[in-house]
């Protein structure tokens, strides 16, 4: 079957919010191409992304990604076993350039296409990079999702959390604003808070004790602009620094809470083992906010895997790789699928007041 699954080539493209990307992926998981073009100069002007700008410049470059990801796979259409695309969750403009060029690739040569679930391709990258069996519970923090999740099997979810306003990845860029560090903020933010002290600013835990594992952080952010107020212009490098410890420190603590009540609920749901937690998203590049979740997890008994950072962040692999994972079950979409600016991977889980429009 490994042998079978070597000669499959799905082409993977990504385009729901500001990376466009292509990746070539076989059926064993070996990444044969993995492009990915950030945007993030054309919107940095704006402090974040904008739909229109975001959605012009995917059908620019989509297309000369796409050659650029068959060529560094060494393969041509006419190799390819199926086309996977984001179609949702995302916005929307973006989205649809991705999955037409997809379903048009698919169409002209005859093959599946497969509308994947951006927060799928988060969701099961792990299986890709180190062969995760199902079920397994998983963390993804970024800059538009903040969810755990038990991933049961493809296509099997339940969540058990959610933010119910900002996302992590968002209040990390929205703190970087706050203290002049730049967008995106979570790289900048966790470098300055390196130099800083996490103790010197008393800022609150949202939502830590009470019950469930959801999030919220907006309450977080709102406290260090009062902090940013309280001293007012005679603000130095170091309060800089010390506010985005304390900050940093604050938010991994909110984590920890919730990860916590998650960890033992989901040991109640599933006590046989071995018991994986895997991080996923932009902010699982936070190497503080690992270490203490390693922490966490060794008082468990769980195992912690977090995919390499250029793998948690937004690409074409994860994509291509959800599609490998569904066309080897069958799993393949009509052409008419539509594209999806809300897609929870869990159904049945309420939806959460301000969680945006990727909850
Ligand atoms: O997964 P991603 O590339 O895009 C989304 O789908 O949102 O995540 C980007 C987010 C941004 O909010 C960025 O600030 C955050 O991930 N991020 C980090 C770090 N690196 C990226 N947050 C905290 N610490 C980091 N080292
Ligand atoms: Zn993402």
């Amino acid at each position: 079957m490994r042998d079978m699954d070597k000669n499959i080539r799905v082409l993977g493209l990504e385009s729901s919010c500001d990376e466009t990307a292509a990746a070539v992926v076989s059926g064993d998981g070996e990444i044969l191409s993995n492009v990915v073009l950030s945007q993030i100069e054309e919107h940095k002007a704006y402090g974040g992304v904008v739909p229109e700008i975001a959605a012009r410049s995917h059908i620019t470059h989509m297309d000369r990604l796409i050659k650029q990801a068959l060529r560094e796979a060494n393969c041509t259409f006419g190799d390819l076993s199926a086309v996977a695309a984001t179609s949702g969750p995302g916005l929307i403009g973006g989205v649809m350039v991705g999955m037409m060029t997809g379903k048009a690739i698919a169409a002209a040569r005859d093959i599946p296409f497969i509308g994947v679930n951006h927060l799928e391709g988060h969701a099961l990258t792990a299986r890709m990079t180190d062969d995760v069996s199902f079920p397994y519970i998983l963390l993804l923090v970024s800059g538009g999702h903040c969810q755990i999740l038990v991933v049961r099997g493809v296509g099997d979810y339940q969540r058990l959390g959610t933010t119910i306003d900002d996302a992590a990845g968002e209040a990390f860029d929205k703190t970087a604003k706050i203290l002049g560090l730049g967008y995106p903020g979570g790289p900048a933010v966790e470098a300055a808070a390196k130099l800083g002290d996490e103790k010197r600013f008393a800022l609150p835990r949202p939502l830590r004790g009470k019950p469930g594992c959801n999030f919220s952080f907006s309450g977080l952010k709102t406290a260090v602009r009062r902090e940013v107020e309280k001293i007012g212009d005679s603000i130095t490098q170091q309060d800089m620094y010390d506010l985005a410890a304390s900050f940093q420190r604050a938010l991994c603590d909110s984590i920890l809470d919730r990860m916590t009540r998650a960890l033992d609920l989901y040991l109640e749901q599933c006590p046989v083992g071995p018991h994986s937690l895997v991080v996923a998203g932009g902010v699982a590049a936070n190497s503080f906010l690992k270490s203490n979740l390693r922490q966490l997890c060794l008082t468990r008994g769980f195992s912690i895997i977090a995919p390499p950072p250029s793998l948690c962040t937004d690409n074409g692999a994860m994509i291509a790789w959800v599609g490998v994972e569904r066309l080897k079950r069958g799993m393949t979409d009509d052409l008419d699928i539509a594209a999806r600016a809300r897609w929870p991977l869990d159904p049945d889980a309420p939806p959460a007041k301000g969680a945006g429009v990727k909850a």
